[in-house]
């Protein structure tokens, strides 16, 4: 078994804390408080990451492991840096002009910002979930089926067709191999040709997980992936990405503090100033915080 501790950086521990939020109280935070121990080797390793938006330093020396097959929340006041940080883990921030990103994100090892870095293909392998359902305004089987067509790996265009070797089969399987795992088959199985704008909102999100899991991704980043649904469509949701963590990675930002409780394997509190300030075991994170400061924030006492 491999221990990893998730800051590597800082060795003496403290450093000091200036900006607050109204409430937020002054703490100098503690490297110790980002250290945490898990089995296996990390899927991604961030170091030393900082990221600007022009002038403005909007995360801060983050130095975090994330351990495989599991779900990961990202939690914190809002502005404090967290969706900056998910987009950070499949270089979405590169399509934002102001954005510089400094430090390293090792996928499996890998450094995703060394030069030659296949954008496509990394964002295959690490895909997106983003707080409103976006779906495309096409069938829901030709939203599931869209990315392996484009990336060729079915084949359904013009040739393929003349020559009778279109793959409709291998697209069958795979269509209803995504919707189901995405908890969503029995819902749309006598219905895969209507138009997914159809769907309500929480079938929508599930159909936007069912496309993202059709390229074979390794790590799912969710941002605030259930915000806009109802308490029903957000359970369906919760549900399907605890079974999601038994064969893939799942990184989510959520602004509900039971949600996060209730699925996560491990949190990471990002506070004012795009500091990561704590990281560890959920059930560690929520019962017993080692910050004041993330405390007072699960509090309900600032944010
Ligand atoms: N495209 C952008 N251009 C300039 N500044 C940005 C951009 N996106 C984010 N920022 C700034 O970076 C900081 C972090 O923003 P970010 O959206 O990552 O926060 P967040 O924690 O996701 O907040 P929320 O909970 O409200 O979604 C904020 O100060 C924000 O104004
Ligand atoms: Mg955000």
């Amino acid at each position: 078994m491999n221990t990893t501790t998730a800051d590597r950086t800082e060795s003496d521990g403290a450093t000091s804390s200036t900006e607050t939020t109204t409430g937020e109280s002054d703490e100098r935070t503690n490297a110790a408080w980002r250290e945490y121990s898990f089995a296996g080797d990390p899927v991604l390793s961030v170091a030393d990451l900082n990221v600007w938006y022009d002038d403005d330093h909007a995360l801060k020396d983050i130095s975090i492991d994330i351990p495989e097959k599991s779900v990961t929340a990202l939690i914190g006041p809002s502005g404090c840096g967290k969706s900056t940080f998910l987009r950070c883990l499949n270089r979405m921030n590169d399509r934002i002009k102001s954005c510089r990103v400094e430090g390293s994100v090792a996928f499996n090892g890998q450094d995703i910002y060394a030069d030659g870095t296949n954008l496509v293909e990394l964002r295959k392998r690490i895909g997106m979930v983003f707080q409103h359902p976006n779906p495309f305004p096409k069938s829901i089987r030709d939203n599931v089926a869209y990315a392996p067509r484009k990336h060729g790996d079915l084949d359904r265009g013009l040739v393929p067709r003349l020559l009778g070797r279109e793959e409709t089969e291998k697209e069958n399987e795979l269509v209803e191999r995504c919707l189901r795992d995405a908890a969503l088959w029995s819902e749309v199985e006598g219905r895969l040709d209507d138009n997914a704008l159809g769907l309500s909102g929480g079938q929508q999100q599930r159909l936007c997980i069912a496309r993202c899991l059709a390229v074979d991704p390794e790590i799912i980043l969710m941002d605030e992936p259930a915000s806009a649904l109802d308490p029903i469509a957000t359970a369906k949701i919760e549900d399907l990405i605890e079974d999601l963590a038994e064969e893939y990675t799942v990184v989510i930002v959520t602004h509900n503090m039971q949600q996060a409780a209730r699925i996560s394997d491990q949190t990471a509190v990002f506070l004012t100033g795009g500091e990561l300030v704590e990281y560890g075991d959920t059930d560690q994170v929520f019962e017993n915080p080692r910050s004041q400061r993330v405390e007072d924030y699960i509090t309900g006492k600032f944010g």
